[in-house]
Formats: C-alpha cells, sequence, structure tokens
C-alpha cells in the first residue's frame, strides 16, 4: 500500500521505499511530493473547484490555454481540456470529423492508426491502438480503423511483426493506404512520435516523420500526434515532434501535463482546425470532468515548475545519462536485444538470443519476472509484451522523474541489472 512519495521515491505502508523509475506509468516529470502543486490546487478548489464547460470558461483554463501554447507544436494552438489520454483521444477523432464536417468533405471517415501502438483504453481509443495483446478480449468489438505498419526498425520484417524500418518504404504504404481508399476518404492518421509503453520506447527511422507528414498534409490527411507519453519534457524535448521540427493538426497531451497530480489532458488543435470547427459549430462533445478549474490550476503549476528548473534539459541529459549506464551494465548481456529512447523515456527489449532476435515465448512471462525481481530490490519499472509478433515479446520501459538524482540513476542501472540477470537465469 503506497502512502507517501517525494522526489523519485515512494514508501509503502510497511516503509520499504521504491526507487520509481517508472514515474508511475511514465506520468510523473516534476517529481512526487511537489507541495506547490497540492497548493494550487487547494487554493482553486476553495475557490471554483467546478464549473461545467457546457455554461463557462473560467480564468485558470484561459491563463494555462496561453501559458502552455507556445511550447506546443501545433500552429495557433487551442486546447480541448479533458480529464485524461482516452479521453482526449476520443475527442480528437471526433474533432477530426468535425473538421471534415465542416470542410464538406463529408466522406472522409477512414482513420489510419499503426500496428504496435496505444492510444488509450476506451473502445474507440483501443480501437485506434494496434497493441494486440490489450485489443484479442474485446476483438468482435473493434474493426473501425485501418492499422499500417509499426515503425520499429529492430524487428523489421520479422513474422508476425507488422513491423518495417525504412522510411521511404513506410511513407510508400501509407501513400499506398490512402490512394487505395476511395478518394478522399482518409480523415486522418494517428500516431505515437515515439512510440511508449507499447514498443518499448522506440523512434522510427532517420526521416520517417518529414516524410509522414508531407504523404498526410499532399492528401488532406490530418496528422494526429499522441504525445500523451512523450508531451511535457518526456523525451528531452518539449514534445516529441520537436526533434523532427513537426507541426501536427492535432496533439494529444495527458500524463505529464500535470505529472500525475490530477487527472487531466487535452487535445490542442492547429487555428484551422479550430477555427473551421468552431464556424460550423457547434461542436457537440464533453464529459462532467471536462475543464477542470483544479486539473489547469496543476498544469499550469506543472508547466512553471519545468520551465523555472531547466527540466526538460535535465530530462535531455538524465536521460543520456542512463542510457549510457544502462548500456555498460546490461549491453552485453545475452538477453538484452536493444537499449533505446531518448530522454528519460527509454526501453530495453529482451530477447531469448541476440542473433536471431527470438523473443522468448510468453508462457515464460520473463517480463513479469524481471518487474517483480526489480520490486525485490525496491525498484519499480513499467513493462510491455507482446512487442515482437503480437504475443511474445518482452520490454522494460523506463520514464523516471525528470528530478531523479545521479546517485539515483546509477542505483536504477545497478538493480535493474540484478534484476534481469536473476530472473534471466531462472528462465
Ligand atoms: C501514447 C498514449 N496514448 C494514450 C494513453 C491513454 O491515456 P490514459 O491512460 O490517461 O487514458 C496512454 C497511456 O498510457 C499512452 O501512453
Amino acid at each position: 500500500m503506497a502512502v507517501r512519495a517525494e522526489g523519485s521515491t515512494i514508501w509503502d505502508s510497511e516503509g520499504r521505499a521504491y526507487l520509481d523509475a517508472a514515474g508511475g506509468a511514465v506520468v510523473v516529470g516534476v517529481g512526487h511530493g511537489r507541495a506547490s502543486v497540492a497548493a494550487v490546487m487547494a487554493e482553486q478548489a476553495s475557490r471554483l473547484a467546478f464549473a461545467h464547460g457546457s455554461q463557462f470558461t473560467t480564468d485558470v483554463l484561459e491563463r494555462y490555454a496561453a501559458a502552455v501554447g507556445p511550447h506546443l507544436p501545433v500552429d495557433e494552438p487551442a486546447i480541448y481540456p479533458v480529464a485524461g489520454g482516452s479521453e482526449a483521444t476520443e475527442t480528437a477523432l471526433k474533432l477530426v470529423r468535425a473538421f471534415h464536417l465542416a470542410k464538406g468533405e463529408t466522406d472522409r471517415w477512414i482513420v489510419l492508426a499503426r500496428w504496435g501502438s496505444y492510444h488509450g483504453n476506451t473502445l474507440g481509443a483501443l480501437d485506434l491502438s494496434g497493441r494486440k495483446p490489450l485489443r484479442r478480449p474485446y476483438e468482435g468489438w473493434l474493426g473501425r480503423f485501418r492499422h499500417l505498419s509499426a515503425a520499429y526498425p529492430y524487428r523489421s520484417g520479422d513474422p508476425g511483426s507488422n513491423a518495417l524500418g525504412d522510411a521511404d518504404e513506410l511513407a510508400a504504404e501509407l501513400e499506398r493506404a490512402i490512394e487505395a481508399a476511395e478518394p478522399r476518404t482518409v480523415a486522418a492518421f494517428v500516431a505515437e512520435p515515439i512510440v511508449g509503453a507499447t514498443l518499448g520506447a522506440v523512434e522510427p527511422p532517420e526521416g520517417y516523420w518529414p516524410k509522414i507528414a508531407e504523404v498526410c498534409r499532399r492528401h488532406g490527411v490530418l496528422l494526429v500526434a499522441d504525445e500523451v507519453m512523450t508531451g511535457f519534457g518526456r523525451t528531452g524535448r518539449w514534445f516529441g515532434m520537436d526533434r523532427w521540427g513537426i507541426r501536427p493538426d492535432l496533439v494529444i497531451a495527458a500524463k505529464g501535463a500535470t505529472s500525475g497530480y490530477v487527472p487531466f489532458g487535452f487535445v490542442a488543435a492547429s487555428g484551422a482546425v479550430y477555427e473551421a470547427v468552431r464556424e460550423a459549430g457547434p461542436f457537440v462533445h464533453g464529459f462532467t470532468y471536462s475543464h477542470s478549474p483544479v486539473g489547469a490550476a496543476a498544469a499550469t503549476e506543472v508547466l512553471r515548475i519545468l520551465e523555472a528548473e531547466d527540466l526538460i534539459a535535465a530530462s535531455a541529459t538524465k536521460g543520456e545519462r542512463l542510457k549510457s549506464l544502462l548500456a555498460a551494465r546490461l549491453g552485453r548481456h545475452a538477453n538484452v536485444g536493444e537499449i533505446r529512447g531518448r530522454g528519460l523515456l527509454l526501453g530495453l527489449e529482451l530477447v531469448a538470443d541476440r542473433e536471431s532476435r527470438a523473443p522468448f515465448p510468453r508462457s515464460a512471462r520473463l517480463v513479469e519476472a524481471v518487474a517483480r525481481e526489480c520490486r525485490d530490490r525496491e525498484l519499480l519499472v513499467y513493462t510491455g509484451t507482446g512487442n515482437a509478433n503480437g504475443i511474445d515479446g518482452d520490454v522494460v520501459v523506463l520514464g523516471p522523474p525528470f528530478v531523479i538524482t545521479d546517485a539515483e540513476l546509477e542505483l536504477v542501472a545497478e538493480r535493474l541489472g540484478e534484476a534481469v540477470e536473476s530472473a534471466t537465469s531462472r528462465v
């Protein structure tokens, strides 16, 4: 039972101190136990806790929108605040449709996404996700969206992987999918700039994003970047897309926006999308807990801390440091296929054989054993399975708070090293 947290540590009810190398579910950027975030939330809650989005906007929300705008990789952004990533994904899909309707392009229904992706657990967002182990129990309810290959160089061409590793091939595949559909029926392409937990911090091949963005623009297909995990400094830049200078039409954000202090997220739409939808109006949508003043207060303070303490740069440098510590500790281990990622979004892919990249069978439940071994050593990590072929595959994902100290980074590498050695020796 978790009872208290500070910095990069969570204490349980028995006094054990866990080093949170996962930031929960890759959520906590500014660190645990920030009294100033709690204070602004309390102040906002006692002044105005709730005003429904259909009736009011609030000063705190407007101030947040103005403050976050310049950091977003979106031209003339407007935000639609919600209570988390899945809601933001659903909202983005509806905004895409509302935009095309506003433009009179009523046949644009088709949404393209990728295998090896995650966009949320509500049924629409799950359907968009290409994460097979999560889809499998609900297949009969899914199938509205089309999935293209994962941009996953390490597994390019492997049987069952649905992965390609060449930017030209991936862009050509997108172009073929758009052209194979009736002309002007594709509405959007949705993807994570760097794939988070599903594949374990996988970056696309060089040149991928500029090529993909160009194909989308040429066909009037909206580009939607899911930055729920990569946003707010996680990859060492404000947003994942900043690494390639790409300006999507819509950006989905959550997690790091409030660093876990309160459920909050948003969709950012470009001015062009926003104006078209607003003029055609009304955009009939909303949740009870969208437009939360308390959420906006927490997000504003988190933004201030990220800026004041230069935590985006910290994520970049500490990420590099952790990556080299991991390479030194585990880089030659027979079951470590790849150590990858950017900033403090790092992944470790575990394999049965480095040469062939063969995964462990799922029945071995390797990554579960690694996570257990980590926990025994008071280290928290995040995990993913099914990355190799939809069933097999084991990835460990690291996403600690950006305030993690150098000494703690060394502990992460040491404890994870021991956990991997111990778990693999018993499989
Ligand atoms: C890339 C991405 N999109 C969407 C989501 C869903 O967000 P939430 O869990 O807040 O609904 C997640 C959550 O892990 C995510 O990583």
